[in-house]
């Protein structure tokens, strides 16, 4: 049952997004950024601002209103003079225009005191510590055996060190407020993956109950991590309106997102793996160093899904963190597995190419049969089914022949593999569903649709557990004042809200039939709450995985990458919605794709900023990057999970596809790119 429930109104422009919405008598904030990588505010001089006609305001340190609820260091907007990063939002201005505000904010003097500042992250900086946890609650260390001396002994090693850089998620539609006050309540048309975490968050920076906020978010145009939770120009807005007594509209220029949004830290990390001449593996080691800013505390998890993907008797995990003068870095898509697995798999890669095995056996050869740190079973263990499947839809033929010597004209060409995986998880979540007496249901969830299609699955979903036609239904999401709902984002947005809205559907359906059909006058409700449900879950270790190929082809001359093919197979739980997984697995690889040939904030020590700060000098991948790319998926039925089976899929398919398309790489040129992005310039060698 596939109903296209907002399809139309996308694609004629009807949908509305946040910074669209109508406010009367709205005024625009534009905000003023750092010039400077560290030190504090000395002086704003406003006056050529407020010279300028349509200015209602200029907020600074010194007059903008106290929040009494600064827990989100992010959050305390023009709080203190202290510059944490460039780029850090110090002043803004209100106007009646957002030309005018945009000009005048460009007219602001601030005067600064400057600190040195440093911005460079390194595998030896004496900043390095070991955080209390990892994100988002992981263990920062593990171990088991004794990895020193496994590694030590085993007859084949693999040691190397791999760097990934910062990455920014850069949604389609930037991060945008319409911030509204009537009296003491406030209504936020936001751009969002979470409207009740939004509405709480900033009740409490503003000091009021969490009756007292509302956040809409009726269409939003991505969010991958970034918008998974509010920024600055949430309080911005907020704050503007509230001086200037109208509605404001506050949207972060592209450029400033680079800065104030999130994004992926860079990464370094160590693997060293220790095997058998067969390569069974028997000692893995991985250690991470990372980046945060001296405001909060953000470590990638990038070593977790080495804890879970392949056995080996001596194991070690590690992650260590350093603040830098650098700014925050937050979720962006698979936070962890996705540069972790980069680094693992192609680690994997070279084991192959040392042992001599194919990589697919070799994957198959150190598959787990219980969680090989935990002891816990596995819920369902996809890994084989689909490194088997891909390997038959792809016409895998493995290493041959050795690398660097398929040539087709000018393009050398090779193929790669790597493992994927993501935890699947759900999160308490409620929703509420009513039936009129005329027969016309209504299904209430404070879920969001980021550009998924969630309208379409929970409505195929609703009608199912209903069993009534999802023309039947009127669904609401995109507000905060629905029952409170699990964010759109670590992959468990479908799995959690699918829970709570069968539950609620499967109860309305029993008290209609209790009734025999017959709805009085007033119509029945029923509530859904899936919190003790998830609390009951059996302890299992809960992953989806997935198998990536890729073929590459390397122009002998200038480097330049091609990538004709990429295949991803997936296992992940119940599809429930074909179209759209289809679209998640495959904008996810694109992602990935993406990740490996393109993406690169490069920060600037002596500026300590990215120069590239815009999607000219920020490469990501478009159409003319993507030629053939599938994904296919293993039906699984498993247990526990859920009424709907599902695990999620939005962050499975971008884990593995740099480490599959660096490995095809290598094998078309015998070059190793460790660090991303695989430019040209790093495959061309100077000739002997
Ligand atoms: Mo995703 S990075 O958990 O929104």
């Amino acid at each position: 049952m596939t109903a296209r429930v907002d399809g139309p109104d996308k694609v004629t422009g009807r949908a509305r997004y946040a910074f669209e919405h109508p406010a009367e008598g709205a005024a625009y904030a534009w905000a003023v950024p750092a010039a400077i990588a560290k030190g504090s505010v000395r002086s704003v001089d406003a006056s050529a601002a407020l010279a300028l006609p349509g200015v209602l305001a200029v907020l600074t340190p010194d007059n903008a209103p106290r929040l009494p609820g600064t827990a989100d260091p992010e959050l305390a907007l023009f709080q203190s003079r202290a510059v944490a990063y460039r780029g850090q939002f110090v002043a803004a201005v209100v106007a009646d225009t957002l030309e005018t505000a945009r000009d005048a904010a460009s007219r602001v003097v601030v005067g600064y005191e400057q600190a040195a500042h440093d911005v460079t992250l390194t595998a030896d900086h004496p900043g390095l510590y070991k955080p209390d946890f990892v994100n988002p609650r992981y263990e920062t260390d593990t171990a088991a055996g004794d990895f020193d001396a496994a590694f030590a002994a085993a007859p084949v090693r693999v040691d190397a060190t791999y760097r990934t850089p910062a990455e920014h998620n850069h949604p389609m539609e930037p991060h945008a407020t319409v911030a509204v006050w009537q009296g003491d309540t406030l209504t936020l048309y936001d751009a969002t993956q979470g409207p009740p975490r939004v509405a709480g968050q900033v009740a409490a920076v503003f000091g009021l109950e969490p009756g007292q906020v509302r956040v809409i978010a009726e269409h939003v145009g991505g969010g991958f991590g970034a918008k998974g939770m509010p920024r600055a120009n949430v309080i911005l807005a907020a704050m503007a309106a509230r001086v200037t007594g109208r509605p404001v509209k506050c949207a972060v220029t592209r450029p400033q997102m680079f800065a104030v949004t999130g994004h992926r830290a860079p990464s370094i990390q160590r693997v060293r793996l220790g095997a058998g001449p067969d390569g069974t593996l028997l000692a893995l080691g991985h250690d991470v160093f990372d980046q945060t800013s001296t405001l909060k505390e953000f470590t990638e998890q990038s070593a977790v899904a080495t804890r879970h993907m392949y056995a080996a008797p001596h194991r070690r995990t590690t992650h260590r963190v350093v603040r830098l003068d650098v700014p925050t870095p937050s979720w962006m898509r698979a936070p962890g597995e996705c540069p972790g697995m980069f680094a693992l798999e192609s680690a994997m890669d070279e084991l192959a190419v040392a042992c001599g095995t194919d990589p697919v056996e070799l994957r198959l050869r150190n598959e787990p049969r219980v969680h090989p740190e935990t002891g816990q079973p596995f819920s369902s263990r996809g890994l084989a089914a689909c490194l088997r499947e891909g390997a038959a839809r792809f016409g895998w033929a493995g290493r041959d022949p050795a690398p660097g010597t398929r040539r087709e004209g000018r393009w050398l060409t090779g193929t790669g593999v790597a493992a994927s995986t993501y935890p699947a998880r759900a999160m308490a979540s409620r929703a509420r569903v009513s039936v009129s007496a005329a027969g016309r249901y209504q299904v209430s969830i404070a879920a969001v649709d980021i550009g998924t299609g969630a309208r379409t699955a929970l409505l195929a979903v609703a009608a199912e557990a209903l069993g009534v036609p999802a023309d039947a239904i009127d669904l609401r999401i995109g507000d905060s004042a629905l029952p409170p709902a699990m964010i759109a984002g670590g992959s468990m947005g479908t799995a959690s809200w699918t829970w709570a809205v069968i539950k609620a559907c499967r109860s309305l359906r029993d008290q209609v039939r209790a009734r025999d059909g017959a709805v009085p006058p007033g119509g029945l409700v029923a509530q859904a709450d899936t919190a003790a449900d998830i609390g009951a879950q059996p302890g299992h270790a809960r992953y989806s995985f997935g198998a990536q190929f890729a073929e590459v082809r390397v122009d002998a001359d200038t480097g330049e990458v091609r990538v004709p093919r990429l295949l991803g197979v997936f296992a992940a739980g119940r599809i429930v919605s074909p179209a759209q997984a289809r679209s998640q697995l495959i904008g996810g690889m694109t992602m990935g794709l993406s990740m490996a040939l393109h993406e690169e904030s490069a920060m600037d020590p002596e500026f300590g900023d990215y120069p590239n700060h815009d999607l000219a000098g920020y490469h990501i991948a478009a159409h003319a990057d993507v030629l053939g790319i599938e994904a296919a998926w293993i039906d699984e039925d498993e247990p526990g999970l859920g009424p709907a089976g599902a695990k999620g899929i939005g962050e499975v398919g971008i884990v593995g596809t740099a480490a599959a398309i660096a490995s095809a790489v290598y094998h078309a040129t015998g070059i190793r790119v460790r660090d991303l992005p695989i430019r040209l310039d790093k495959l061309l060698r100077p000739s002997a």
